[in-house]
């Protein structure tokens, strides 16, 4: 929406060394400036600025960019945002975009990520206007600063609100993929949200994918959400989580609440590092994510039933992924109270006193089930460790198995031995990890073959290049990354280096997109070789078969009179594969 020219101008204008000393004492060492970097705990300087590039770039951490990236990272600002900032500070103003008004909707996911970033800001100059929006926030205890941090806004009331900046309103397929509007089905489009206080939710680099919608005092249903999306998947957002990083970073703890007011309510009072999930269960999805922002989760949850239950679930689905080291904790509040009440009410040290006692994981689960059974009588403590043991068993973090294991012989009256032999330690994490990959990882091999790569470099040695065909543009980018890798110290080289090695090579698009998947990161060394091994083992097996597809293709005009002993053995192993997996 900013136009492209504009942001190379202000670049151009910009120092970054400037810019990031606004944030960061820099140090001079040779052409470039140095400091710890602030977006990892570090004692010695990794993090490099380069007056020449106009980037940064953390060789502990792989952070890197330019100054609009640096203020976006480090004040957890959105692009438009940063670049408004920026822009002010340069004494630059940012073209009036012609979005508005007279702007066609593009049904791309550019298009849809516009049409939500154009209705964002529609809904933010309304709420300015809106006295009764303004007096409901001030009733929630919201100031204007804040409701400006979350880009809260109000959409008014009426049907068709968004044709005054949609100017293809009638018609614009994205404005319904992006869920901003309702076909009926006789035809007619209106809006979705009125008469409601909007809390755009947005995506991991800051741009708006969702609303949800308040409505002002009373009122069914109480919240309305943005339907799915392609550029919304409920399981796998976390409101707040963009605006908190820094602060999450800073208090080295993030905190999981229940409400986006919950969330609001608690930066108004200081505490910063929040966030909510959508409405939905703590999925392991969030809790990969949010382990991978921070070592500890403290879950907050109502003291009431139901706050026990969604506990429950956040417990479940948070112990095939804790490892030693990380913390998950539970905060039950007081019958009646959430976080946005408690908070207003008591202030912020009550708060983070409460906090600072939440329930480590272990101590939640054994009250947990021992609170469900009879621990006086034999048949209770039999079933006690028969509710044990199949959550002990999803446990892969050693210690903390181990830990497990022990406190349940102690409550159940049996020697570690016996325990042993009735609870066991986690099988090997293969299984969880290959469904890991298999749902969520990208499907070519030569992209996983690349990210693994990027993230651990001493993998490349188990690989033969011979196997790559270089033809395709992830094959051809894993052989040059092997290349580089093999001419260099695997074991010392990082993301980094290897992005700063190939950074104008016309690979660099696909090693930066490999680099990013952060997925792998919360797999271990051995399980990322083993997966590694995998998936070469799956490459052998493609060109085996490509290469006997084509002695195959050549046998076809070949009476099968006259096939050779090797070329019907061939034949018959391909149809034995054709047979267990058709290719597609
Ligand atoms: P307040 O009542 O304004 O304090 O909101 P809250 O954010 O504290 O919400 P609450 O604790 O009642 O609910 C927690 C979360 O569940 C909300 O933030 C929403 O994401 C979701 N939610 C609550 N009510 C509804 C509803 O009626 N429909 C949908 N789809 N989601 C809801
Ligand atoms: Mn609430």
């Amino acid at each position: 929406m900013i136009p492209q020219a504009f942001v190379q101008e202000l670049l151009n204008r910009l120092d970054i060394v400037e810019v990031v000393e606004r944030y960061l004492p820099l140090k001079r060492a040779g052409a470039n400036y140095v400091a710890c970097c602030p977006f990892h705990n570090e004692k010695t300087p990794s993090f490099s600025v380069s007056p020449t590039k106009q980037f940064y770039h953390c060789f502990g951490c792989g952070a890197h960019g330019t100054a609009i990236g640096f203020v976006m990272e480090h004040q957890g600002l959105g692009f438009v945002e940063a670049v408004e900032d920026l822009a002010r500070s340069a004494g630059m103003t940012v073209p009036e975009e012609e979005a508005h008004a007279g702007r066609k909707a593009d049904a791309g996911l550019d298009g849809l990520a516009d049409v939500m970033q154009c209705a964002t800001r529609y809904y933010r100059d309304e709420l300015k206007r809106s006295e009764s929006a303004i007096a409901y926030l001030k009733s929630r205890g919201l100031s204007g600063e804040i409701a400006a941090r979350f880009g809260i806004g109000y959409a008014p009331d009426g049907w068709q609100n968004l044709s005054a900046v949609f100017s293809d309103y009638p018609t614009a397929p994205a404005l319904a993929k992006a869920g901003l509007v309702i076909d009926s089905e006789g035809g007619r489009r209106y809006d979705r949200f009125r008469d409601r206080i909007m809390f755009p939710i947005l995506g991991n680099r800051g741009a708006v994918i969702g609303f949800g919608g308040r409505v002002l005092g009373e009122g069914e249903p109480k919240y309305l959400n943005s339907p799915e999306t392609p550029l919304f998947e409920k399981g796998r957002e976390i409101y707040g989580l963009f605006q908190a990083r820094q602060a999450i970073r800073a208090a080295k703890k993030v905190l999981v609440v229940e409400g986006y007011m919950d969330v609001v309510a608690l930066a108004q009072h200081g505490i910063d590092y929040a966030v909510a999930t959508l409405g939905t269960a703590t999925t392991p999805y969030h809790i990969q994510l949010l382990l991978r922002q921070t070592d500890d989760i403290v879950f907050c949850f109502d003291g009431d039933n139901a706050g026990r239950k969604a506990a429950w679930r956040a417990l479940e689905n948070s112990l095939e992924w804790i490892t030693d080291g990380k913390g998950v904790g539970f905060l039950f509040l007081p019958q009646g109270e959430d976080p946005d009440s408690y908070v207003r009410q008591n202030g912020r040290e009550d708060f983070e006193r409460l906090l600072s006692e939440a329930q480590p994981l272990s101590q939640f689960l054994m009250r947990e089930l021992t609170g469900r059974v009879d621990m006086h009588s034999e048949e209770g403590r039999a079933r006690f460790l028969q509710l044990a043991k199949p959550l002990v068993e999803k446990v892969s973090a050693k210690a903390l198995s181990l830990m497990l294991r022990k406190r349940i012989g102690e409550l159940a009256g049996l020697s570690p031995e016996e325990v042993g032999s009735l609870v066991g330690a986690r099988q090997a994490a293969k299984p969880a990890v290959r469904r890991a990959v298999d749902k969520r990882m990208p499907q070519s091999v030569g992209r996983l073959l690349l990210q693994l790569v990027m993230l651990q470099p001493a993998l490349a040695a188990g690989l033969d290049r011979a196997l790559l065909d270089t033809r395709q543009a992830d094959m051809q980018a894993l052989a040059e990354l092997l290349d580089f890798v093999q001419a260099n110290t695997p074991g010392d080289l990082k993301a980094a280096h290897i992005l700063h090695h190939f950074e104008s090579s016309p690979l660099q698009t696909l090693l930066l997109d490999a680099a990013r998947n952060l997925e792998w990161e919360q797999f271990s060394d051995e399980e990322r070789e083993q997966e590694f091994a995998a998936v070469v083992d799956k490459l052998r097996e493609q060109v085996r078969n490509r290469e006997s597809r084509t002695i195959l293709a050549e046998m076809q005009g070949k009476d099968f009179k006259l096939w050779t002993p090797e070329e019907k053995r061939l034949y018959l192993e391909q149809s034995r594969r054709d047979t267990v997996s058709p290719e597609k």
